[in-house]
């Protein structure tokens, strides 16, 4: 096959950025849902989008707005290429502003696939620096704790995103995560505006209390070490009130034996983790018939913890 007729298919999945006590600095991703992207050569002398699926109609189709295409275009750029004809076709599996890390899944397989096509040009450290890119488009930030575990699987620490060092982390096997996605609409955008942009000192040390506890717990595989840790006293408290009933919520998962329970990005999707796929499946049923209750329908994903990142399908 010559160079310019191929064609590839590109998964890569949702992620769980923040993961309650590390605001920017963790995600996570999982198995279902994710987003695919087609990619192709094309006797065009630039990058075109021909179509989306599932968006309804909501995201921009223009290439240089969409942030699947326009991080292909600055790919074509990096790498001194910027007159190849690309065609990008973009399957929306997951609903947009979900904070579900939909954009990132979306920038994540778009950027695997044409870095497949061109035979991995570029490393996985150059791929982030323009899916953050991507992001920024998207929300006004380049945060890297959406596109990372996107990119890499398994859970992510950010270290640094000036200069960007991801840390790969451990995956206890046990983990099971509930994603339960109601039907309100939260911007990214929005809800960065809403965070306090000074902290006391004493709550910047509970924070980082929670997140080294996190992360210990990952590696020593202590499921209580880590849901102890699932706390988050500088964030959660000011945009768990664009999530009806939140702590309520919160409550009922912990009731139904979730280790830990938040938003999931910048919400309105909240997640769990559990240690078994039966807890995983309850908690998601609690957690929507109280979402029903306020007549908000919603939808749930039931998932292990994805350890590969994007793939080739
Ligand atoms: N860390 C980002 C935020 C993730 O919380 O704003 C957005 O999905």
């Amino acid at each position: 096959m010559s160079n310019d007729s191929k064609s590839i298919k590109v998964f890569a999945p949702a992620t769980v950025a923040n993961v309650v006590c590390g605001f920017d600095v963790l995600g996570f991703a999982v198995n279902t849902p994710g987003d695919e992207v087609i990619a192709r050569f094309t006797d065009k002398k630039n990058v075109t989008l021909k179509a989306i699926h599932g968006d309804e109609g909501v995201l921009p189709l223009d290439p240089e707005k969409n942030t699947v295409s326009a991080v292909v275009i600055n790919y074509l750029k990096r790498i001194g290429e910027e007159n190849r004809g690309v065609e990008i076709e973009l399957f929306k599996k997951m609903p947009v502003g979900s904070g579900m890390g939909s954009s990132a899944a979306s920038t994540v397989a778009g950027l695997f696939a044409i870095n497949t096509l061109y035979e991995n040009r570029l490393d996985y450290k150059d791929l982030l620096l323009l899916a953050m890119e991507g992001e920024r488009l998207a929300c006004g930030q380049g945060h890297a704790d959406n596109v990372s575990p996107a990119m890499l699987g398994g859970f992510v620490l950010i270290r640094s995103h000036h200069p960007l060092d991801v840390i790969k982390l451990s995956v206890p096997k046990q983990l099971v995560c509930s994603l339960i996605h109601p039907h309100i609409e939260v911007q990214t955008r929005e809800a960065r505006k809403i965070i306090r942009k000074q902290i006391p000192l004493k709550d910047a040390v509970v924070q980082w209390g929670n997140i080294a506890g996190f992360i210990s717990g990952l590696y020593r595989e202590d499921y209580d070490l880590i849901g102890r840790s699932m706390q988050d006293i500088i964030i959660e408290p000011v945009r768990s009130i664009l999530i009806p009933d939140f702590y309520s919520l919160k409550q009922k998962a912990l009731d139904s034996g979730a280790i830990g329970f938040g938003i999931s990005g910048s919400g309105p999707a909240v997640f769990a983790l559990s240690r078994d796929e039966q807890t995983a499946k309850k908690i998601t049923k609690v957690i929507q018939q109280h979402f029903q209750s306020q007549d908000i329908d919603s939808d749930s994903y039931v998932s292990l913890i994805n350890e590969e990142g994007p793939k080739v399908i």
